[in-house]
């Protein structure tokens, strides 16, 4: 048994942190009980010297900001929007997606004539405000928290601003893709005390994991 203490990881619930953790298995910090299915949300190795935690999508870098995780796997997505005090180590390749600005296909006239604010629907207020502060466009933001797609078919927004991966969800609500505004795929993070204070365990971890994903 190893006597330095737990390297605590945050992985995102759901199927991005299922590859996540794979990589993470195959860079030789598996913790086996993580399969073992059920509703626990910890599971540790002190052999291996890690603890995995899942945690909500979004919630990764909070966890990381504040020192309850070492290390995480955040979307771009969330870090751009919330801008958490962390180091961004490494971009993992996978959970790759973008985020762009959309609407009905007769919109175009509105977006361009900037003679009233844009109606944006969104879940990235500072994304969205970011993008057209830097095209001089004044927009008005209705933040909303799923099923964004349905604000401009019922008139609640111009337009939106959100994530699209494959565009079906766009295509099967008659929206379609105004501008791209960034790409996003899953980034490692690490607090930025741990990554002082834990500098050669970290970077080791990062040194595997990059070999892992260059071989993917
Ligand atoms: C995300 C996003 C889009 C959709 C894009 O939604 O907000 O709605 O996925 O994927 P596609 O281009 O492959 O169709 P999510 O599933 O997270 O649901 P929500 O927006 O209702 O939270």
């Amino acid at each position: 048994m190893r006597s330095e203490r737990m390297l605590n990881i945050a992985l995102p619930k759901g199927r991005l942190g299922e590859r996540v953790y794979g990589i993470f298995e195959s860079a030789g910090l598996g913790v086996p009980s993580v399969n073992d299915g059920g509703r626990r949300l910890t599971f540790e190795d002190a052999d291996v010297g890690v603890r995995y935690f899942w945690v909500k999508p979004s919630d990764v870098a909070i966890y990381v900001e504040r020192g309850a995780a070492d290390l995480g796997v955040a979307g771009k997505d969330i870090l751009l929007e919330y801008r958490p005090d962390v180091y961004e180590l490494l971009d993992l390749g996978i959970g790759k997606c973008r985020m762009a600005s959309a609407g009905k296909a007769d919109f175009n006239s509105y977006y361009d004539s900037g003679e009233f604010p844009l109606r944006v629907a969104t879940k990235f207020p500072n994304i969205a405000r970011d993008f057209f502060a830097s095209r001089g466009r004044s927009i008005d933001i209705i933040k909303l928290h799923g099923s964004i797609e349905l604000a401009p078919l019922l008139g609640l927004s111009d337009i939106i601003v959100d994530i699209v991966e494959t565009g079906e969800t766009l295509r099967e609500n008659g929206l379609i893709v105004i501008e791209d505004i960034v790409e996003i795929s899953a980034r490692l993070i690490a607090n930025k005390a741990s990554h002082k204070f834990d500098f050669e365990r970290i970077e080791g971890v990062v040194g595997s994991v990059a070999k892992i994903k260059e071989k993917k």
